[in-house]
């Protein structure tokens, strides 16, 4: 009975250090980002030359339509960012269940595009399956949110942590 006892809460104790590893090495999740600002040093879209297409795909569990104001927020590791106020969906001015908007971005050509946030004020709500940015001097990135978008903060992903070093290797 009792050596049983032992080995069982022994594998369950690992069965539970396994899930929190697990947990912690999924950086495929949105975060909501406190201290994220936008990049007021440099004169952002004035004069800007590069055109993005961002492809936003909403979920068909989103609420049928949104009419809340969404922002985005995307650029590379070396300070070059890009945002649009809002968001309007071109045909409806809504983001509808179920459907891909395609918007085309004019900002300042960036590198590798390595984060993204979405700002979300209303309160329709909103859930975004991915968004997808094809850049000129960047690969197409996408996005997985497959999350609703929380109210007033902005919320997104920011891997530009691993493109750090190459910046210093310039
Ligand atoms: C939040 O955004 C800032 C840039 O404004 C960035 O430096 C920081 O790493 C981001 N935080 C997280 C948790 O991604
Ligand atoms: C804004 O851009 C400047 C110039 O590239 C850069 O030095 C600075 O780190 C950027 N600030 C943020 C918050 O990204």
């Amino acid at each position: 009975m009792k050596p049983l006892t032992l080995i069982l809460s022994l594998t369950l104790c690992i069965l539970f250090i396994a899930a929190i590893s697990e947990a912690k090495s999924i950086v495929t999740q949105p975060q909501p980002n406190q201290s994220f600002k936008l990049n007021q040093t440099k004169p952002q879209n004035v004069g800007s030359s590069c055109s993005y297409t961002v492809t936003i795909k909403t979920s068909c569990s989103s609420p049928s339509y949104t009419r809340d104001r969404i922002s985005l927020s995307f650029g590379d590791a070396y300070g070059y960012q890009v945002y649009v106020p809002r968001l309007d969906d071109p045909r409806s001015g809504t983001f509808e269940r179920c459907s891909t908007d395609t918007f085309e971005i004019y900002g300042p050509c960036t590198y590798q595009i390595c984060y993204l946030y979405l700002y979300r004020s209303g309160y329709d709500g909103w859930l975004p399956e991915k968004v997808t940015v094809y850049g000129y001097n960047s690969k197409p990135v996408t996005f997985y949110y497959n999350t609703y978008i929380p109210n007033g903060i902005w919320y997104g992903f920011d891997y530009c942590r691993g493109y750090l070093p190459s910046k210093a290797a310039q």
